[in-house]
């Protein structure tokens, strides 16, 4: 256990998280992160400030739920700057374990989800909802939450995360939160980064795809191809993009739809700029 400057605690290790959580009872709200902070993550720690008595936030870069070939290494992290915003942002607690506490040499047990993984990122990286499934109950068992906070940027993460805290009884509320953007539309993400000034400059072109979609659904299209192929038209225009998805598919279970939309749907799209894969996505009904 670290004092952090008069900023909040920072617990390496899950015993220590435990026994901070043992002299710290009643509601707690957990916010998970794999670091280099922005206001989206920041946004999730204001709610759940407002709604708890007290914060913890984690930053642990997890590589189980990397692919082979993904960004592991490369991972942006600037743990100082971390450190600096959650003190600023009046978090309690700091959860910041290593691979090797995670993954300790004889590591074998793993949570699969099994139908809302299957298709969207699920399909496009296999073994990745494993990844954070495992990750995110082993969090949840050391910080023992009473509320937990997910971005609606990652939105199938999101449903894997519901399903598991259903089917695993953990009696924690996961609450939604809206994206954060940037004044241009882009969706806040650490990958960002990755993107030269070009890109970058493009890469607008995601949301307004998007918009376009959602102003069709207000004006009364119904069809799922016209919507899905609403989106790739934009996209197609912008010679920095390369579609890489686009999906039109039942909010609850993902499952895409085809023919008449009736119910509420989730839209969304995964578009490369050279290697960096933006997602972003939004609710429809
Ligand atoms: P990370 O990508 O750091 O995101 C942490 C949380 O912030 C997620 O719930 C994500 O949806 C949310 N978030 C990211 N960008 C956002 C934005 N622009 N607006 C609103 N929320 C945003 O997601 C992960 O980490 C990991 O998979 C994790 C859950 C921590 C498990 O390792």
């Amino acid at each position: 256990m670290a004092e952090n400057g008069g900023g909040p605690v920072v617990l390496s290790t899950p015993a220590e998280m435990r026994a901070w959580r043992r002299a710290h009872p009643g509601e707690l709200g957990f916010v998970p992160t794999m670091g280099y902070l922005h206001d989206g993550h920041l946004a999730l720690v204001q709610r759940s400030k407002q709604e708890n008595a007290l914060t913890v936030v984690s930053i642990f870069v997890n590589p189980m739920q990397f692919g082979p070939g993904e960004d592991f290494e490369r991972y942006p992290r600037d743990e100082a700057r971390d450190l600096r915003l959650l003190a600023e942002a009046g978090v309690d607690a700091v959860y910041l374990p290593t691979p090797a506490v995670m993954y300790p040499p004889g590591y074998q047990t793993y949570v699969t989800v099994e139908e809302v993984t299957k298709r969207l990122e699920g399909a496009a990286r296999p073994g990745h909802f494993r990844g954070v499934a495992t990750v995110v109950l082993k969090l949840f068992n050391a910080v023992e939450p009473t509320r937990a906070y997910f971005g609606r940027k990652d939105a199938q993460q999101l449903r894997v995360i519901r399903r598991m805290v259903q089917d695993l009884d953990l009696g924690v509320e996961v609450v939604p939160c809206d994206i954060v953007r940037e004044p241009d539309g882009l969706a806040m993400s650490s990958r960002n980064v990755y993107l030269s000034p070009e890109q970058r400059a493009a890469a607008p072109v995601v949301k307004r795809a998007l918009d376009v979609a959602a102003s069709r659904w207000a004006a009364g299209e119904r069809e799922a191809e016209a919507l899905r192929r609403a989106v790739a038209e934009v996209v197609a225009g912008e010679p920095l993009a390369a579609l890489e998805y686009v999906s039109l598919a039942d909010d609850v279970t993902l499952e895409e739809l085809e023919g008449r939309v009736e119910g509420p749907a989730l839209l969304s799209v995964v578009v490369r700029f050279g290697a960096t894969r933006l997602l972003d996505n939004v609710e429809l009904g």
